[in-house]
C-alpha cells in the first residue's frame, strides 16, 4: 500500500514515517521544506534502512499534484503539511489561512480528480476552544477557537466532513492530537523549532543544554493542583503508531474522529521536573504572568480509540523527557549540528 505524507519532512511527519516503514507501507512525501530539512528524511532512511520517494514543493500546487498521483499509485494521504505556531497565526491570519484552508483544498481536488479518497488529517485539542468540561470526548463542543491556526484546523474538519456528506465513498480520518512531545529512540529525529521555542519542551530543553537562561513559567495561578497549566502531553511515537492504527482500522467510508492523548493531565511544574530528571540537574525557571490565549488545563478522554482502534499511549513523561534529551544533547543544533 502506498500512503502520500504531506509535510513529511516535519515533526509529527518524520516520526510517522519511521512507523509506516517499518510496517512495510510504500511512502511517497511532499514537502516544501518551509519548517523543516531534507536531513530528517536521510535519518529516516537511516533509521529504517529503506527509501523515502519525495518531491519537494508546495501542497497548493495543483500541477505538482498531478505529477505526483500521476507517478504514485496512491491509496491513503496522510496530510500534515501546514502552518501550526499558535502566536504567528495571529500576526499572519491570511498566510495561514491561505496555506492550511488553501493547501487542503488544492489536495482534496488532486485526490478526487485520481480517484484516491481515503485521508488522515492533523487536527488538534486546539477545535475544543476552552473546554467546558474535561476529560475532552469526541463530542465535546468543537469552535470557539481563540486563534486563526485553530480556526484553520476547525474549518479543515468541516471541509473534510462535507467532502463526506457529498460523497459517500470517501474515508475522513480527523485525529486530534493533544500535545506531542519528545523524539525516536534513536536520537537520530526529532523537534527542530527554528528560534526560541514557543512551546514548553523545546525550551527546557534548550534551557537543560544552556542554550537559554530559565523557563519562564506562565502563571501559577490557575485553578489546577499546582497552580501552572495542565496539558495532556503524548510522545510522539504513539502519536506516530495511531496513524497506522487508523489507516489499518479505519476501512470502511465514513468520518471518524479521534483523540489522540493519554488521558492524564501533567502540569508545567510537573513537566520540568520530570526533565530534570531526564537530565540529572536542576533547571532554573520563573514564574510569569499568564500567556494570552492559553486555558487552564486540557487533556482528552482518549477511550474511542483504544476501544475502535485498539490504540493508546504506551509511553509515559519520563519516556518524553528522556528521549528529548537524548535528541537534544545528540543534536544540539537541531538538524543544523
Ligand atoms: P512541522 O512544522 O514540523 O511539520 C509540518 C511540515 O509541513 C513541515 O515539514 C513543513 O515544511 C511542511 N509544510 C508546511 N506548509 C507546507 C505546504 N504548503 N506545502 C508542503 N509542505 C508544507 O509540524 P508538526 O508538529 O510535525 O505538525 C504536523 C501537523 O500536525 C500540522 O498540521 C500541525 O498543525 C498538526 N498539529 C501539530 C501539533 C503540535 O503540537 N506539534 C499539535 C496538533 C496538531
Ligand atoms: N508554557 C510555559 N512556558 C513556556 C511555554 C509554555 O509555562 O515557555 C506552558 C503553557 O502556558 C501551557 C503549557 O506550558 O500551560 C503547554 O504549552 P505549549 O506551548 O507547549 O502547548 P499548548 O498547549 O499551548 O499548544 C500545543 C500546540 C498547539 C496545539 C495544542 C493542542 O502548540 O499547536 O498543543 O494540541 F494546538
Amino acid at each position: 500500500m502506498k500512503i502520500l505524507v504531506t509535510g513529511g519532512a516535519g515533526y509529527i511527519g518524520s516520526h510517522t514515517l519511521v512507523e509506516l516503514l517499518n510496517k512495510g507501507y510504500e511512502v511517497v512525501v511532499l514537502d516544501n521544506f518551509s519548517n523543516s530539512c531534507p536531513k530528517s528524511l536521510q535519518r529516516v532512511e537511516q533509521i529504517t534502512n529503506k527509501k523515502v520517494v519525495s518531491y519537494e514543493g508546495d501542497v497548493r500546487d495543483a500541477d505538482l499534484l498531478n505529477k505526483i498521483f500521476t507517478e504514485n499509485k496512491i491509496d491513503w494521504v496522510i496530510h500534515f503539511a501546514g502552518l501550526k505556531a499558535v502566536g504567528e497565526s495571529c500576526e499572519k491570519p491570511i498566510e495561514y489561512y491561505n496555506n492550511n484552508l488553501y493547501g487542503t483544498l488544492v489536495l482534496i481536488e488532486a485526490m478526487k480528480r485520481f480517484g484516491c479518497k481515503k485521508i488522515v488529517f492533523s487536527s488538534s485539542a486546539t477545535v475544543y476552544g476552552t473546554p467546558e468540561t474535561l476529560p475532552l470526548v469526541e463530542t465535546s463542543k468543537t469552535g470557539g477557537t481563540t486563534n486563526p491556526y485553530g480556526t484553520s484546523k476547525y474549518f479543515q474538519e468541516i471541509m473534510l466532513e462535507d467532502l463526506y456528506k457529498a460523497d459517500k465513498e470517501w474515508t475522513v480520518v480527523l485525529l486530534r492530537y493533544f500535545n506531542p512531545v519528545g523524539a525516536h529512540e534513536s536520537g537520530l529525529i526529532g523537534e527542530d523549532p527554528l528560534g526560541i521555542p514557543n512551546n514548553l519542551t523545546p525550551y527546557i530543553a534548550k534551557v537543560a543544554i544552556g542554550e537559554l537562561k530559565e523557563i519562564g513559567v506562565f502563571g501559577n495561578d490557575y485553578p489546577t493542583p499546582d497552580g501552572t497549566g495542565v496539558r495532556d502531553y503524548i510522545h510522539v511515537v504513539d502519536l506516530a503508531l495511531g496513524h497506522i492504527a487508523a489507516i489499518e482500522k479505519c476501512q470502511n467510508s465514513g468520518v471518524f474522529v479521534y483523540n489522540l492523548g493519554t488521558g492524564v493531565g501533567y502540569s508545567v511544574m510537573d513537566v520540568i521536573h520530570a526533565f530534570e530528571k531526564a537530565c540529572k540537574k536542576q533547571l532554573p525557571y520563573v514564574i510569569k504572568p499568564r500567556r494570552a490565549g492559553d486555558i487552564a488545563a486540557c487533556y482528552a478522554d482518549p477511550s474511542k480509540a483504544r476501544e475502535e482502534l485498539d490504540w493508546v499511549a504506551s509511553l509515559n513523561l519520563d519516556d518524553m523527557c528522556s528521549s528529548l534529551w537524548n535528541w537534544q544533547t545528540k543534536n544540539p543544533k537541531g538538524y543544523r549540528s
